[in-house]
């Protein structure tokens, strides 16, 4: 168990490393938490920076997901370190030890777990979200429907039961962090995309 926990507490750690913090604060000069949505992530790149930046954000956010699941997989043989692993790493993201706890919500890091962990799931709550965001312009509420379909998707293909679990985590958390999100959507106010321009 000693190995567990080193093991969770650097995915956590993996997961606190805000990209989105980084680059606007070191390339740009500000805090991408006082522009914008406040929320440090992708979305909120786009919004405030611009297109690549957000690409490199999203990539990387979702990286640590990935690097939390090896880290799992190299020190256990088991899934349940992989991810316990997963989990600390995405909430490493928004609550990061770094940034005062104050971070991102979490979908791009969701994104590199399940991809990695349940792929064909991952996929298909995938393709619902971007059709989601297509076809309304809002972002929040194709995060909202990937989390939501993933313990869906997951169960549907019959993957193991602790994945189920595992995924009812990760919708949870996403919810939460998504409050303030599903309060504007449903006062018709939340912002769509393309709706503002970057900050130049
Ligand atoms: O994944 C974050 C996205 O769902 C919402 O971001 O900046 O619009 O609150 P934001």
């Amino acid at each position: 168990t000693g190995v567990s926990i080193f093991a969770a507490v650097l995915s956590y750690l993996i997961g606190s490393v805000s990209f989105s913090y980084v680059i606007t604060r070191w390339v740009r000069g500000y805090d991408i938490r006082e522009h914008g949505s406040g929320n440090a992530g992708a979305t909120n790149m786009l919004r405030v920076v611009g297109k690549g930046p957000a690409a490199a954000v999203f990539i990387l956010d979702a990286l640590k997901g990935i690097a939390a699941i090896g880290l799992g997989s190299l020190l256990s043989e088991g899934q349940t370190l992989m991810m316990v692993c997963g989990i600390a790493a995405v909430i490493g993201h928004n609550w990061p030890i770094f940034l005062g706890f104050r971070g991102g919500k979490g979908i791009a890091t969701t994104i590199g777990v399940t991809a990695t962990l349940t792929l064909a799931a991952a996929l298909i709550a995938g393709a619902a979200a971007i059709l989601a965001i297509i076809l309304t312009r809002y972002v929040s509420l194709g995060s909202l429907i990937f989390a939501a379909g993933l313990p869906v998707m997951i169960a549907v293909l019959d993957y193991p039961t602790s994945y189920i679990y595992l995924s009812l985590v990760i919708t949870l958390l996403a919810f939460v962090r998504h409050a303030t999100n599903i309060r504007r959507l449903f006062a018709g106010t939340e912002s769509k995309l393309g709706s503002s321009k970057p900050r130049s």
